[in-house]
């Protein structure tokens, strides 16, 4: 089996961090969204893995280079623009050859891998599987209605009058079928090739289309609370490795990862959290379910529940910074200039609440 992993897209929900970032490449836990499938797909024992990138192109090359320190041969695919998930299996087609593969969405997180979804797909002798989650807000994804027997009726991209609340999570298992129905469908209302339409097809040609129903957390990081959902689940399965100093009258509670050459003065953590290397914490409070990048500069601030992307600084914010997504380079400093106000260089699309 083969890996299709879809890097492309725009990532217009993330705005303004994924202005000048994909949003496969924004951190959980310090770590890329992205590098997370490919080592789900790794763990799967599949090594020949496709990635099919479009404007960004460059910036997830940089970041996974040719795979090897993810275990994986990486294929890099180009797509013109986002014309839609079935649109990246057409462009895959010659990467993919004859094979059955995993298509796994780069922004998707999902809980204890994929190893065994794989094993049923190989051992059962489906055209393709699906994996199904209940959801509350159905109508953001794509939606599937199944019979009584729990065999898959209809499949439908976010339908504004959901049949059901089982989303299609962005994990799928395809044999080279796949690629006929590709062919045959017609862009979506929004202008899409809809994979969920490509299924659909495989399934009024009489294919056999096997749903599994996912238990376990599963997220799709297109949003702001989605990422501090993910951040959360990540940390707390965090096991500890630590490297940086914990300096004079300073303590850490709880599980706490410090990357190399982190420097606390006068500090609390309280974990889980992750403090990437380089960076420097001092009169500070970082609580639970903090991601904080490399070579940061803390002082005289609280943070909580919140992701904190490389090189950024925060000094001297009277109130706790909470729930809250920074991305590079950005600064927020108390300022003694005249008049006292606040003062803010923000990019489209920023937000900032205070209270
Ligand atoms: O997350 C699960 C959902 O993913 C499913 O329930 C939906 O049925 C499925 O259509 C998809 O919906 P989204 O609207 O969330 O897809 P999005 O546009 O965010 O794209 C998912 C990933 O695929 C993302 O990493 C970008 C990449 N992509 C997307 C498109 C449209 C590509 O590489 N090429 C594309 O043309």
């Amino acid at each position: 089996m083969k890996g299709l992993v879809l890097s492309g897209g725009k990532g217009t929900r993330l705005r303004p961090i994924t202005y000048t970032s994909a949003k496969q490449l924004v951190p959980v836990a310090n770590k890329p969204v992205l590098f997370y499938g490919i080592e789900a797909i790794v763990a799967a024992g599949i090594t020949e893995i496709g990635i099919v990138v479009g404007d960004t192109h460059a910036e997830i090359e940089a970041a996974v280079g040719d795979g090897s320190a993810l275990g994986a041969k990486v294929t890099y695919i180009r797509q013109d623009a986002p014309r839609g998930l079935a649109h990246a299996v057409m462009v895959a087609r010659d990467f993919l050859a004859e094979d059955s593969f995993v298509m796994y969405l780069g922004d998707n997180l999902i809980a204890g891998g994929i190893a065994s979804l794989v094993e049923e797909f190989q051992a059962d002798d489906s055209n393709a599987m699906i994996l199904l989650a209940e959801v509350d807000n159905p109508q953001q994804f794509g939606v599937a209605e199944l019979d009584g027997d729990g065999v898959v009726k209809r499949l439908i991209e976010k339908p504004p009058v959901p049949p059901s609340n089982l989303a299609l999570v962005g994990v799928y298992m395809f044999d080279a079928n796949i690629h006929q129905a590709v062919n045959r469908i017609q862009p979506s209302a929004r202008g899409e090739l809809e994979i969920t339409d490509a299924i659909q097809d495989l399934i009024d040609h009489g294919l056999v289309v096997h749903p599994h129903r996912v238990r376990g957390w599963w997220k799709d990081t297109g949003k702001l609370e989605d990422m501090l959902e993910a951040n959360h689940i990540v940390l707390e399965q965090l096991r500890v490795k630590r490297r940086g100093k914990v300096g004079e009258n300073s303590r850490i509670e709880g599980r706490v990862e410090l990357g190399e050459g982190v420097e606390l003065v006068d500090t609390l953590i309280r974990g889980p959290v992750v403090i990437g290397a380089g960076t420097r914490l001092e009169h500070a409070f970082v609580g639970p379910y903090t991601s904080i990048g490399e070579n940061c500069r803390l002082s005289h601030c609280e943070i909580e529940n919140s992701i904190v992307l490389a090189n950024s600084t925060i000094r001297e914010v009277p109130g706790r910074i909470d729930g809250s997504l920074l991305g590079r380079n950005v600064k927020i400093e108390r300022s003694a200039e005249k008049p006292k106000a606040y003062r803010f260089m923000l990019g489209d699309n920023s937000e900032v609440g205070i209270s």
